[in-house]
């Protein structure tokens, strides 16, 4: 048999940098009332969230995703040329195909990477991770760069009172690249296409089509609660044991920012000590689907809660269902 040579990469992989983006536009609960029947007091009760950010002018997924990527590729202090991948989670860009991910590389003076979007919704920062990491220590790319972009705002239903006040949009980005120790613990992750129902698109582009609607999104809130308070519980704990890691060994611990209320069952159910910080970015930002955990990355460390080298626990889940967590070491 003829011996095919085998790329070799870095032992360990971990985060150089985090960038974030939030678009101008403040949305405050009082806004949707237009348009839904509820209250300011309801949605901040249920669910923790104030307000939110939505695109505005001259404002879409493309223009949050470069903010937040120059920001990881300028903070991480790396030439471009040694950008082997560029990946993109979304679940809000507009093309099936062509990639975004391909246009950004080019955009963002990166030459000739590998460029590919993925789509696991709020799984997807976490899905991404896992990719990087993996490319990085099998020596398929110096450096990759990851972001997560999103414009729910143009796929909700604003006249549903069940989601209409849930989401915001956003992007964040993480340069992951070679390292001495290790920064990156395994991933936990799954799905479960039983419950492809839970969280689901109004129409397919064929239904789409033909009623000339846009579609938008729609979801069981009770079933993707109980999910989250139940089984994301033990995922959490699954990422902790996997990274050989006791809850009070942890400094950080930045979930998936669905809902206030599901955080608050997360933090019950691993028993964290006050000590850990806990990134609550749903009060001003709502859930930013993929970009969620790192704009909560990134704000964390912004304003000094977090610091770098610290320990953290990231874990997102969502539409598939999907969900995805690892253990990390703050950039
Ligand atoms: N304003 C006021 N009252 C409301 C509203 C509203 N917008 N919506 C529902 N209610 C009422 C209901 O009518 C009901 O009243 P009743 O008790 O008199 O019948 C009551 O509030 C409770 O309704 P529930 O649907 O049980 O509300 P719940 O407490 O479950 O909160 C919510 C709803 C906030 C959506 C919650 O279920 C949730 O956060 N679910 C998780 C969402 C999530 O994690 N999504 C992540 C994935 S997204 C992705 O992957 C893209």
């Amino acid at each position: 048999m003829t011996e095919i040579l085998a790329s070799r990469g870095p032992q360990y992989a971990r985060i150089y940098s985090v960038g974030a983006a939030a678009p101008s536009r403040v949305i405050d609960n009082e806004y949707l009332l237009q348009f839904i029947d509820s209250s300011d007091e309801w949605i901040t009760q249920r669910t923790g969230i104030k307000e939110r950010r939505w695109i505005g002018e001259g404002e879409n997924i493309e223009t949050l995703s470069l903010t937040a990527a120059n920001q990881a590729i300028e903070r991480a202090g790396i030439d471009r040329a040694e950008i082997g991948a560029v990946i993109l989670s979304t679940i809000s860009h507009y093309h099936q195909t062509p990639a975004l991910a391909p246009k950004l590389a080019t955009r963002l003076g990166i030459p000739d990477a590998a460029a590919y979007d993925i789509s696991a919704a709020c799984a997807g920062f976490c899905y991404g991770l896992a990719q990087a990491e993996s490319i990085v220590r099998a020596g398929q790319a110096t450096y990759v760069l990851l972001i997560a972009g999103e414009t729910i705002s143009e796929i909700t239903n604003l006249t549903d009172r069940g989601t209409a006040f849930l989401f915001g949009d956003g992007a964040g980005a993480v340069i992951v690249g070679p390292s001495e120790t290790n920064g990156i613990g395994p991933v936990v992750w799954g799905s479960d296409g039983a419950q492809e129902g839970v969280i689901w698109q109004t129409a397919d582009w064929h239904a789409a089509v033909e009623s000339g609607e846009f579609p938008k999104l729609g979801m069981d809130g009770r079933a993707v609660f109980k999910w989250a308070t139940s089984f994301i519980a033990q995922a959490t704990k699954k990422c902790l044991d996997g990274a050989g890691l006791a809850p009070d060994q942890l400094d950080v611990f930045i979930p998936h920012q669905a809902n206030d209320r599901i955080t608050d069952t997360l933090l019950r159910y691993l028993k964290l000590p006050e000590s850990v910080v806990v990134a609550r970015t749903i009060r001003q930002y709502g859930n930013n689907s993929a970009a969620t955990v790192p704009m909560a990355m990134d704000a964390l460390l912004s304003s000094g809660e977090a610091k770098s080298g610290q320990t953290a626990l990231i874990i997102g889940f969502g539409a598939g269902l999907v969900y995805a967590g690892q253990v990390i070491t703050l950039p």
